[in-house]
């Protein structure tokens, strides 16, 4: 079963079962959203169901919200769990402080007020999210649909006075339609290409009437967990200063993969 899946798929997996390692009993923990993070949730299902494990799951998303359910994870709202343990989510791009680009699924907004309520966030990836200097890949921003191409314009000709290489920013689509988001808004996709400065562009965008938040996240990653397409995961934890590796046997998994892949 291991064999059909892509060396990323494979390294995404690795990230997230051993992210589950942080996890313990009677925590209230933040789930994220994208492919990464649904491996992670079906993993932490896996625990409930077979060891009983008893935590509480924060969905990011109605998406991840439905997964969560399926696999057994007891689901309740933030504002029932009022605040987290931990929040193990994925990431489109990460750098050498751990601050992230996200966003990439469209959950940004939920995504950063679950993270930002946590004790601990967790950031599990494949090896090609890490990046040197963040903004290859598009930084996507929530916006409003009231009056968005005025947001756009704003949004556009502040980046001039902002460290980007550019400044086009895109309406994401879903077909012929705008995507829109669990909260009912729209998303720009920023076409930056390299961000000098996250800090700043960050706290700038969002001071622009209609846009509600960024997918820069900057200072609220803790340990990012790398994976490897041959079974490697790497835990760096950027408070303690350490990098932890270790080797996942995709033989002994082969059950898990099966169950997973149901
Ligand atoms: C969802 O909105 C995103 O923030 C995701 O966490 C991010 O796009 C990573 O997704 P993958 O794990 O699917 O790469």
């Amino acid at each position: 079963m291991t064999g059909e899946l892509s060396p990323i798929d494979k390294a995404k997996f690795v990230a997230a079962k051993r992210s589950v390692d942080y996890v313990e009993d009677g925590m209230r923990v933040g789930l994220g959203t994208g492919s990464t993070a649904a491996w992670m949730v079906r993993c932490l299902g896996e625990l409930v169901r077979e060891d009983g494990l008893k935590i509480r799951g924060v969905p990011t998303s109605t998406r991840t919200a439905e997964l969560a359910r399926d696999v057994g994870i007891d689901v309740v709202s933030l504002d029932e769990a009022k605040w987290l343990d931990i929040t193990i989510d994925g990431a489109d791009e990460f750098d050498g402080n751990l601050n992230l680009i996200k966003g990439g699924g469209g959950a940004l907004l939920q995504e950063k007020i679950v993270a930002t309520a946590s004790d601990q966030m967790v950031v599990i990836a494949d090896v090609g999210k890490e990046v040197e200097s963040l903004g290859s890949f598009p930084l996507p921003i929530e916006v409003i649909p009231f009056g968005w191409e005025t947001s756009k314009a704003l949004v556009e000709e502040m980046l001039i006075s902002m460290d980007v290489l550019g400044r086009d920013a895109t309406l994401r689509m879903n077909g012929d339609r705008p995507f829109i988001t669990d909260e009912g808004n729209y998303i720009l996709d920023l076409h930056l290409g390299r961000i000098g400065n996250p800090n700043q562009l960050s706290m700038v965008l969002n001071q622009v009437p209609g846009v509600v938040e960024n997918g820069l996240f900057i200072d609220i990653c803790d340990v990012v967990i790398l994976g490897y397409g041959d079974g490697r995961v790497e835990a760096r934890d950027i408070n303690e200063g350490t990098v932890e590796e270790d080797r996942l046997d995709f033989l002994e998994s082969e059950n898990l993969f099966t169950d997973l892949q149901d």
